[in-house]
C-alpha cells in the first residue's frame, strides 16, 4: 500500500493508550500526548495543566452541585401549579436581601483562585521562556516551509529536513537544545508535545524555544498553526539518541553525497531536470533551497514531511507525481516516463 493510512489512527490510538504500547509499525512510535512528557520543560507544562484543570473541575463541581440542588429543591411542584390555576397562591419562598458572609465568600474565593492561577502561570512562563539560549546549548535553526521543516545545525554545517536528531542530555554532557525558529513563508507552529510547548514560527520574527532532551527515544510533533492545504502533513520526527549515535549521524550528514557509478544515468537525468533548482545534493550542481535537502535522503525514515514511509515504492509514487501522496504540495509532477522515474529513484536510493 502506498499511503500509510494507519498513521493518523496510530496517533489517536496511542494518545489514548499507554505510552509504550507498540501499536504502530516498528520505528514509527507515534505517542504525541502532552500527558506523557519526556523533558523537564514538558513536565512543567503538564503539571500546570493538571493544576488548572483541577481548579476548574473543582469550580465546575461546586457550581453544578448548587445548580442541581436549586433546580430540584426549588422547582415548581404539582400541587403549587394546581393551587395557582385554581386562583390560589403558591408558597412564596423566603426573600433574602443581602447576605454579608455569602457575598464576601463569592468575591474573595474567586479572587484567591485567580491570583493562584496567575502566580503558577507566571512561574511556568518564567521557567520556560527565554530571550537568550541556555548556556552551552546545542543551537539548531528550524525553518518552517509550506509544508515541511528544515533543520540546520550551524555548529556542524549540517542541513536536513523533517527529522531532528539530538544527543541525549546526561550528567556529564548537560547540553540543552535551543531552537531558533524561522519561517520561509507563512505562520507555522513548532510543537513536539512530549518535548516542549508550542512555539509559533513567524516570518521575519525569529522565536526561541528550548528543552533538555533527557530521555532517548523517538518523538513526533506536528505543525500546530493552520498554514495551508497540507498543514496536517507537516510532521516532525525527533530522534533523541546517545552521544555516540548522534556523532555518527552528524558524520554521515556532513559527508558529501554518495557517488555510485552504477546509478550514473539516474544521477545525470536528475541533474538535467528542474529538480536541481529546488533541491540540494551536496557535491553536485543541485543547490536549490526551496525544497528539502536530498544529500542524505535515505537516512530519513519518512518522506513528504511524514506523509509516507521512505520506501522505494513510495519514492517512485512521489517522483512520478507528488500530488498523489500529498495533494496541493508545492512539488509538481515532472511528467517523467516510467523508465525515467525508475532511473531517478534508483539514484535517490543511493543517497544514504
Ligand atoms: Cu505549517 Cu501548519
Amino acid at each position: 500500500m502506498l499511503l500509510d493510512a494507519g498513521l493518523s489512527t496510530c496517533v489517536v490510538l496511542l494518545s489514548a493508550a499507554s505510552a509504550s504500547a507498540p501499536v504502530c509499525a516498528p520505528g514509527t512510535r507515534l505517542d504525541t500526548s502532552m500527558f506523557s512528557p519526556a523533558t523537564a520543560q514538558a513536565s512543567s507544562i503538564v503539571e500546570l495543566a493538571w493544576l488548572v484543570f483541577g481548579i476548574a473541575a473543582g469550580i465546575f463541581l461546586v457550581v453544578e452541585t448548587l445548580i442541581i440542588v436549586a433546580v430540584v429543591r426549588y422547582r415548581r411542584r404539582r400541587q403549587e401549579t394546581a393551587a395557582r390555576s385554581s386562583g390560589g397562591m403558591g408558597q412564596e419562598p423566603a426573600q433574602v436581601y443581602g447576605a454579608g458572609p455569602i457575598e464576601l465568600a463569592w468575591t474573595v474565593v474567586p479572587l484567591i483562585l485567580v491570583f493562584v492561577l496567575f502566580l503558577v502561570s507566571a512561574r511556568s512562563i518564567h521557567e520556560l521562556q527565554r530571550t537568550e539560549p541556555p548556556p552551552g546549548s546545542l543551537p539548531v535553526t528550524v525553518v518552517g516551509h509550506q509544508w515541511w521543516w528544515e533543520f540546520r545545525y550551524p555548529e556542524y554545517g549540517v542541513v536536513t529536513a523533517n527529522e531532528l536528531h539530538l544527543p541525549v542530555m546526561t550528567a556529564d554532557a548537560p547540553r540543552p537544545v535551543a531552537l531558533d525558529l524561522r519561517s520561509a513563508d507563512v505562520v507555522h507552529s513548532f510543537w513536539v508535545p512530549r518535548l516542549a510547548g508550542k512555539t509559533d514560527v513567524v516570518p521575519n520574527h525569529p522565536n526561541l524555544t528550548w528543552f533538555d532532551p533527557s530521555t532517548e527515544g523517538e518523538y513526533w510533533g506536528q505543525c500546530a498553526e493552520y498554514c495551508g492545504t497540507q498543514h496536517a502533513n507537516m510532521r516532525i520526527r525527533v530522534v533523541v539518541e546517545s552521544r555516540e549515535a548522534f556523532e555518527e549521524w552528524v558524520r554521515l550528514q556532513q559527508a558529501p553525497a554518495v557517488e555510485d557509478e552504477s546509478v550514473r544515468r539516474g544521477r545525470e537525468l536528475f541533474l538535467s531536470l528542474a529538480c536541481v533548482s529546488c533541491h540540494t545534493v551536496a557535491g553536485t550542481e543541485a543547490n536549490g533551497t526551496f525544497g528539502p535537502d536530498l544529500t542524505h535522503l535515505m537516512s530519513r525514515a519518512r518522506i513528504g514531511a511524514g506523509v509516507a514511509a521512505n520506501t522505494p515504492e513510495n519514492l517512485k509514487s512521489w517522483v512520478r507525481d507528488p500530488q498523489v501522496l500529498k495533494p496541493g504540495c508545492n512539488m509538481p509532477a515532472m511528467k517523467l516516463s516510467d523508465e525515467e522515474v525508475d532511473l531517478v529513484v534508483e539514484y535517490l536510493l543511493t543517497l544514504q
